[in-house]
């Protein structure tokens, strides 16, 4: 029985090998990453950098005095949510005041823009009826969390859709335009200023009410992506050499012009393959929970058709994609998972389940690794940026697979990979939702600060929406 065990436990390493990754490359994948982030910024090279890095019109962080009631949309998690949202001056919190989940049917997902949007104002028109808030006209933070190319505040054009949504007619349009004429067509209801918020932006900017030296949103859930505060000086596609500005860097979309491949396993090109969306958003699909289970599938199966592991027999619903679970792989790791093993229709042996425990740990480590990569190249170009031997700064995370993964190793890998650079996490609860009218609230600020009015019917005030790339 040993000599099967560890007969075993050698096959599944040499199986593994690939997932291992060495310090040196991920030093080396961090500072292709940085490389590609400049490609990304410059005024030329955009058009064909894998590493988008959009800026957001998002130039200042909150400083503390922001305040209201907001309406806030979050769109591109696992959920869509409509939230009522009070920022509070005096007790220096955001408050989510109410919220609720509308559930987006498969056929939606991929099916009309038109549709799409009409299911969106349907669903905040219920919402605002529930609340008794349909009389008022409020602000409104839309997180929409797809790589979006800014023009302003208020004026987001799609440029592809990713992780499960595919709607016709939506690429190349502006979202906030799609969102306002849904509403009209609700025809009962008015909304106030849209500004649109990537997920990452949004998580930054609400840690940022608590600590005001957060200065790069991450997300680790469905996708993965990271925003920061960038010299304005360095990107070139927008006017004006002052101050900073948030650049969402879709950092998801890294390696999709091939530069990944040779960290890229046979298991990772099959996931890719076999997504909606082949080619695009390599990196996320090696580290974010909408791919993660499905490798960890592909692998078992493989090495039960290779009569590692399972007796040699793969069950039906092992066969069928999606059927291992992203939470399955967190579930693994803390221990007691039997249960999913039989729900597989699997026999294990003892040997079996250290394998499997040991695939989950090895997919969901490097998926940690991968990001501290990335990370690190955000937090070295910041100290860099800005002449510093070493920085300080602060990191505000959403997603699940942040939240339920143990992150001692992202930590440590991102202080070996950046060690001049102190990194403080902060978990931010409802970040997109509440950050989309921290964003609101905090383009109101400065438009105060400078005099206009900025509320109800007035925030059409064009000023409104410079005010916020000044
Ligand atoms: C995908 C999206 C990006 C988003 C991320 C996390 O990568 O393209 O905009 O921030 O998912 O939700």
């Amino acid at each position: 029985l040993l000599t099967d065990r560890s007969y075993t436990e050698r096959c599944v390493k040499r199986f593994l090998e690939p997932f291992r990754l060495s310090q040196k490359t991920l030093q080396d994948i961090s500072s292709r990453l940085t490389q590609d982030m400049i490609k990304g910024l410059g005024r030329h090279s955009h058009h064909k950098a894998p590493v988008k890095m959009l800026p957001t019109f998002v130039r200042a962080t909150p400083d503390g005095t922001e305040k209201g009631d907001f309406l806030a949309l979050d769109l591109g998690g696992t959920n869509f949510r409509v939230l009522h949202v009070r920022v509070n001056e005096d007790e220096k919190s955001v408050l989510k005041m109410d919220s609720e989940i509308c559930a987006i049917p498969q056929e939606i997902m991929t099916g009309t823009g038109e549709q799409l949007f009409d299911h969106i104002a349907a669903c905040l028109g219920t919402f605002l009826e529930k609340q008794g808030l349909k009389e008022q006209v409020l602000p409104l933070g839309f997180t929409f969390s797809f790589p979006c190319e800014q023009k302003e505040i208020d004026k987001s054009i799609l440029i592809r859709w990713t992780k499960g949504f595919n709607c016709s007619g939506v690429e190349g349009r502006d979202v906030v335009q799609l969102l306002k004429e849904a509403v009209r067509r609700q025809g009962d209801y008015e909304i106030g200023t849209v500004a649109m918020v990537n997920d990452t932006v949004g998580t930054m900017m609400s840690c940022g009410y608590r600590d005001q030296s957060c200065e790069i949103g991450m997300i680790i859930g469905t996708g993965t992506n990271a925003c920061y505060m960038e010299e304005m000086c360095n990107v070139k596609r927008v006017e004006g050499e002052g101050g900073r500005m948030c650049i969402n860097t879709e950092w998801g979309g890294f390696g999709d012009d091939g530069s990944l491949r040779d960290i890229q396993t046979q298991f990772d090109l099959e996931v890719d393959r076999s997504s909606i969306n082949p080619g695009v958003h390599i990196f996320e699909k090696m580290i974010s929970g909408m791919y993660l289970g499905e490798i960890v599938r592909l692998l078992l199966v493989k090495m039960t058709e290779d009569k590692i592991l399972f007796s040699g027999k793969v069950s039906e619903k092992l066969r069928t994609s999606g059927a291992f679970l992203t939470k399955f792989i967190s579930e693994i790791e803390h221990g007691s998972f039997q249960r999913i093993l039989s729900d597989l229709g699997l026999q294990w042996s003892t040997a079996d389940l250290r394998a499997v425990h040991l695939i989950c740990d090895t997919v969901s480590s490097r998926s940690a690794q991968l990001c501290a990569a990335a990370l690190a190249a955000v937090a070295n170009r910041i100290r860099t940026n800005r002449g510093l031997d070493h920085l300080d700064t602060t990191v505000g995370v959403d997603g699940t697979v942040f939240k339920k993964h143990p992150t001692a190793e992202l930590r440590s890998m991102v202080h070996k990979l950046a060690p001049k650079c102190t990194l403080k996490f902060i978990v931010s609860e409802d970040g997109s939702g509440k950050g989309a009218a921290m964003v609101t609230a905090v383009a109101q600020r400065i438009a105060a600060q400078c005099g206009y009015c900025v509320l109800g019917q007035d925030t059409q005030h064009p000023s409104f929406l410079q005010l916020l790339c000044l």
